[in-house]
């Protein structure tokens, strides 16, 4: 089975001037979860969906259950206080089976694309982990402080880390319980939980249209893109 964990239990403290967390957000008329949740809902591959939330918002979230008639998406999890912490309540949550695979994403990224899902499900499938990345256009530049330069590293060797990431269920799960054990709450990339854990990744290619809403400019972008 394909289980999509969609993470929407932040508070979007970026973004404040909305009063209300990021996922949340009015966006033409749905809150923002609802574009990446109807991509994961349309994919054939993806079984059902685990929505992770701000306490406060059950009841909304509930109430979009029955709104958005996806048929997958039968599951609401409270998350918690760091996104690790969220994505560790919804594996504990999620009834999974060892073999499953889990396909994390953030909320925050509307645009994933089908073929970015279905890519991930075949990477995990075979390799046991997937990264969703993009090489870097612009070249990165190394400051500590913010003020000097200490190292311009080869462009060619950088990428950008998207979501989904997905994962053979017990592997992930495992490798979070055992950055618990080391006392580690708040790493927010799973890639490096997995990897610190011994799990292999391959590359599925990311796409720009898969952004992230951080951002006021972000969330006019994005507007800019689904009026069209
Ligand atoms: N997330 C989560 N639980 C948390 C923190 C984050 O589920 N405790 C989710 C967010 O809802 C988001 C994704 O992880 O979809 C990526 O996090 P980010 O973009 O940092 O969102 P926020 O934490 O909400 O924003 P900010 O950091 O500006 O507060
Ligand atoms: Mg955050």
């Amino acid at each position: 089975m394909n289980i999509a964990v969609i993470l929407a239990a932040g508070k979007g403290e970026r973004m404040l001037e909305h009063n209300i967390p990021k996922g949340f957000i009015n966006v033409l008329g749905k809150p923002l979860l609802y574009y990446a949740l109807k991509t994961f809902q349309e994919c054939e591959e993806v079984d059902r969906i685990i929505l992770v939330i701000p306490e406060d918002f059950f009841a909304v979230a509930a109430c979009y259950q029955k709104e958005f008639g996806f048929s997958k998406f039968k599951q609401i999890v409270v998350g918690g206080k760091t996104r690790q912490e969220s994505v560790l309540l919804a594996l504990q949550n999620s009834n999974a089976s060892e073999e499953d695979i889990v396909l994390i994403h953030d909320a925050a990224r509307p645009l994933v694309s089908q073929r970015i899902i279905k890519e991930n499900i075949s990477t995990a499938l075979k390799v046991g982990g997937a990264a969703t990345m993009i090489p870097t256009s612009d070249t990165i530049i190394i400051s500590k402080d913010g003020k000097s330069i200490d190292f311009i590293p080869d462009r060619n060797e950088y990428y950008l880390e998207q979501t989904p990431a997905s994962f053979c269920f017990a592997q992930i799960y495992q490798a979070h319980l055992l950055a618990l054990k080391k006392g580690i709450n708040d790493v927010s990339d799973d890639l490096k939980l997995y990897r610190d854990y011994g799990g292999k990744i391959g590359i599925v290619k990311g796409e720009k249209d898969n952004f992230k809403v951080t951002s006021e400019e972000d969330l006019a972008y994005l507007l800019m893109i689904i009026d069209k």
